[in-house]
């Protein structure tokens, strides 16, 4: 929607009228929903489930935001709600309620009037969960990543959000970064031609943060479960007992905005393949904590160090989702973009491209030409807004999940990134497992869109 029609449809759903100034904004969704605030003329009422390093990261970037007001926050540690109320206190906020005790206490939370959206950082295994639960209760439910773990809890998404008519937002960070945005703006402006590949993923070297001591937050240790600390309670499991991508959105997010995923193309099937998993055992047998002798390193790890998964769309573009977080490496989203006319790789691929007609023949456009390029695709959410994300996490793009989830409930809107676009990225776990355990074989993506990719138009950045 250009902002113009964006104003028009604004004010045809007597938007305008609701006491607060509406900007023309980048970030709604496209269509007014069944979702209403409690108080329309008010500020919107956020609540928090999971306030461990994440869910008080959101704390701080909301805090900073004068049109919210935090009213409650949920978690089993005591010492999480503690900080969080430090973190109200500092931007002299005051004290949310609390909700504690037990892990179901968030449906206490969950019954308060004075919630409109909930933001859910919790470990993967409650994200559906409690999305689900938030949007019975009719609460505007924004999860981290991944939204879902099984196909199941896909469709339950999708389903409750499609039953209740309350929107749900996975709040896929990297879709903001800025050079995925300028990249969106090169495609959309066709810099580099018809799309035809991609590759993207998580590359990120978490072997100390999967063992920690519980004294150095990042320094590792071999411990994790009760032993461990924040993500090693509770992710290391999943390399332990799971062999498939485990994470693949912060990679898709950014690639399936690209590619018009659910809307006017999808996943189509996968196939995915693992290595074998040396990465972990390795670390505790070489840690000065573990050694060879230590109880860890007698674990036999189901995770691949790599997983390398091939996607189809129904546009007949590939893209490459890679997983690799168990092997010493520096920190990658692998971002390469490739068309008719020519190939981009991104911030951790080198920073070049090569257009046809544009670049030397056969030589990478680099350095001074290349940032020269890519500020003359800078998206606008980014021009106009660089200053007000410049203190948020990192580098800025949480500031604009931040807004997006907020604003799109502000407004009472579909968020850019929807409940359809949480089921089918975080769909990428389970049939990469499913390929990965019948030798790579193809999985098919449900369309959870019922149909309506065929005719859906791109919301994300317009
Ligand atoms: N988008 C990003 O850049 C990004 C970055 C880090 C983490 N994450 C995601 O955020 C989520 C949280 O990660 P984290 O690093 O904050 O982990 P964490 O372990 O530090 O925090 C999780 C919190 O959830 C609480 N919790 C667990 N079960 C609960 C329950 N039933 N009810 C209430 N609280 C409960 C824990 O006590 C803990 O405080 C994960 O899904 C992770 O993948 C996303």
């Amino acid at each position: 929607m250009s902002s113009i029609k964006r104003r028009d449809f604004i004010s045809s759903m007597g938007l305008a009228g609701i006491g607060l100034s509406v900007a023309p904004n980048l970030l709604f969704g496209e269509s007014k929903t069944k979702f209403r605030r409690s108080n329309p003329n008010g500020k919107v009422n956020i609540a928090f489930i999971g306030v461990g390093l994440r869910g008080r990261n959101h704390v701080n970037n909301i805090s900073r935001r004068d049109d919210v007001e935090i009213t409650a926050i949920c978690d089993i540690d005591k010492e999480s709600l503690a900080k969080t109320q430090k973190i109200l206190n500092d931007y002299s906020r005051p004290e949310a309620t609390e909700y504690s005790g037990d892990e179901y206490s968030f449906m206490k939370l969950l019954e308060r009037d004075d919630v409109d959206g909930v933001i859910i950082s919790t470990p993967w295994l409650w994200h559906t969960r409690m999305a689900v639960a938030s949007m019975k209760a009719g609460k505007f439910a924004g999860v981290e990543v991944s939204a879902a773990n099984t196909l199941e809890e896909c469709w339950d998404l999708v389903n409750t959000s499609e039953e209740t008519g309350i929107p749900c937002m996975i709040l896929e960070n990297v879709c903001f970064a800025r050079e995925a945005m300028a990249a969106l703006k090169m495609v959309r402006e066709g810099v580099f031609g018809e799309l035809v590949h991609s590759t993207c993923g998580y590359r990120h070297d978490l072997r100390g943060v999967k063992f920690n001591d519980g004294k150095q937050p990042y320094g590792g240790g071999v411990e994790f479960g009760e032993k461990g600390f924040s993500e090693a309670k509770w992710r290391t499991e999943h390399s332990l007992k799971r062999n498939g991508d485990i994470y693949p959105t912060h990679g898709i997010g950014p690639v399936a905005t690209w590619f018009d995923i659910n809307r006017g193309n999808r996943f189509v099937s996968l196939t995915s393949t693992a290595t074998k998993s040396i990465g972990l055992h390795n670390y505790i047998v070489n840690h000065p904590k573990g050694g060879e002798n230590h109880p860890n390193a007698k674990l036999k790890w189901k995770l691949g160090d790599i997983i390398t998964t091939v996607i189809k769309t129904a546009r007949e573009e590939t893209i490459i989702v890679t997983h690799d977080t168990n092997l010493p490496r520096p920190y990658s989203w692998g971002f390469t973009l490739h068309g008719a006319n020519g190939v981009w790789n991104g911030q951790f691929e080198g920073k070049r491209l090569y257009l046809e007609g544009t670049s030397e023949p056969h030589q990478w456009t680099e350095a001074e030409e290349y940032d020269k390029i890519m500020k003359k695709y800078d998206h606008k959410l980014w021009t106009d807004e660089e200053k007000n994300a410049e203190n948020s996490g990192h580098g800025g793009i949480d500031y604009f999940t931040a807004k997006a989830f907020v604003e799109s409930v502000k407004y009472e809107t579909q968020p850019p990134i929807d409940v359809y676009d949480a089921a089918a990225w975080s769909a990428i776990t389970p049939l990469s497992e499913m390929s990965i355990a019948n030798n790579s074989s193809p999985q098919y993506f449900p369309d959870f869109t019922r149909g309506r990719w065929m005719t859906n138009k791109p919301i994300f950045g317009i």
